[in-house]
């Protein structure tokens, strides 16, 4: 049998797959696409179930939340991994592992309250933290040019501070070499500015590049070419520090597969029609919509069951809500029940961004397979409904 069709009937779908072998091979190609000062950063919100299957690949784990934060500490609490970043940091929490002394790699500052806060939490407990500050691309997140210069101009000396340098992250799914260009050199800028006017020398840049992953079947995308003329940018970036590069969705989506069920097939005023037990709930491919575009996805059956008549089918989900549609008109030879469908690609993001409490459906069950190709049950289905309950 199939070895993915195996892994759909042992553990039973909807399923989830992150494969370590897939995510071995993705860090090896990044790597050997990127400069030697580039250290790989990953940003755990687009899949944190393979934060155990990452380590010793990436140099750091971005926390946004005290959730994910408490994930990777668990995961991993070597000195020098977690970056805590992110907007509403909770000042208790901040608390928690400044007092603790918790190995925290950089705490990100993304507002004047912020730093506030933090410089606060550093002088009361008598502790020096590491920080970045992380400059707007001209949104509610991150500081604006002038108030990154009015915190070094006033702070770059502060005994419980220790300031490396500068985070920027503008969005996902960027294609555009001339944006990254533009982004690389409006961080250039503000590092000549802070050495130029107060004499700060930035040790660390944190960049997110927002690579693209092409999702849909109608997408051309160079990868390789991509990645060459981004390290280019970077040797002209001429930055003598560490780059640290936060990806997320470059890193996991690749490795992760989703498997779902039909649990119904029927024909509506000449439509064919397949309910399978997943849905939009778990699958979100960033600019996919109604399923306009075809995203990759594939028929599992067991050898020796006969073909159906080719025909095309409707995929849809479990929502009870007409925009629950995985895939429009796909080519099939019959689609029966139990047969089994993988949608690739879905190791970032999917089931986080899902809208995981419509229905009170349960959430899918997740699997990990590790570098030797064993694979184990990790989260088993998880009911909601208790959730949208009231007590
Ligand atoms: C600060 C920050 N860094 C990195 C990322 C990861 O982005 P991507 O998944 O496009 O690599 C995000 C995603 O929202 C982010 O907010």
């Amino acid at each position: 049998m199939d070895e993915k069709l195996a892994l759909a009937r042992r553990f039973g779908t909807p399923l989830y797959v992150f494969d370590g072998r897939v995510l071995k091979k993705r860090m090896e190609t990044l790597r050997a696409a990127l400069p030697s000062n580039v250290e790989l950063c990953y940003a755990v919100k687009a899949n944190t179930f393979i934060i155990d299957l990452l380590a010793g690949d990436v140099a750091r784990f971005e926390a946004c939340s005290e959730g994910e934060a408490r994930i990777c500490l668990e995961k991993d609490s070597r000195p020098g991994v977690l970056v805590v970043s992110g907007v509403n940091k909770d000042a208790a929490y901040m608390e928690e592992l400044i007092a603790a002394e918790t190995p925290v790699s950089r705490y990100t500052i993304e507002s004047r309250l912020q730093f506030d806060m933090l410089l606060g939490l550093a002088r009361k407990h008598d502790k020096r933290i590491p920080l970045l500050l992380r400059l707007t691309s001209g949104n509610q997140l991150g500081l604006d040019k002038s108030e990154v210069c009015t915190i070094i101009a006033e702070f770059a000396d502060d005994p419980h501070l220790d300031i490396w340098g500068i985070q920027y992250f503008s969005g996902t799914q960027k294609t555009s070499v001339k944006r990254l260009a533009r982004e690389l050199r409006t961080c250039r800028k503000m590092i000549d500015r802070l050495a130029q006017d107060y004499g700060f020398t930035c040790r660390e840049v944190e960049f997110g590049p927002g690579f693209p992953v092409p999702y849909f079947d109608d997408e051309e995308f160079d990868e390789p070419a991509f990645f060459a003329e981004f390290a280019a940018l970077l040797d002209e970036f001429a930055f003598e520090g560490p780059i640290s590069l936060e990806l997320g969705r470059s890193i996991a989506a690749s490795c992760g597969i989703f498997f779902t069920s039909v649990v119904d097939v029927k024909r509506n005023d000449g439509q064919n029609y397949a309910i399978v037990d997943g849905g939009m709930n778990h699958l979100v491919y960033y600019g996919q919509s109604l399923a306009m575009r075809q995203p990759t996805c594939a028929l599992l059956r067991e050898e020796g069951v006969p073909a159906g008549e080719l025909d095309s089918f409707n995929i849809c989900g479990s929502l009870c809500s007409i925009n629950d549609i995985l895939a429009k008109q796909l080519e099939l030879p019959g689609l029966f029940m139990g047969d089994v469908l993988r949608f690739d690609n879905t190791g970032a993001y999917c089931m986080t961004e899902g809208i995981s409490l419509f229905l009170s459906r349960d959430l899918p069950r997740v699997c990990l397979i590790d570098a030797d190709g064993e694979a184990r049950l990790v989260r088993d289905l998880e009911p909601t409904w208790q959730l949208n309950e009231s007590k």
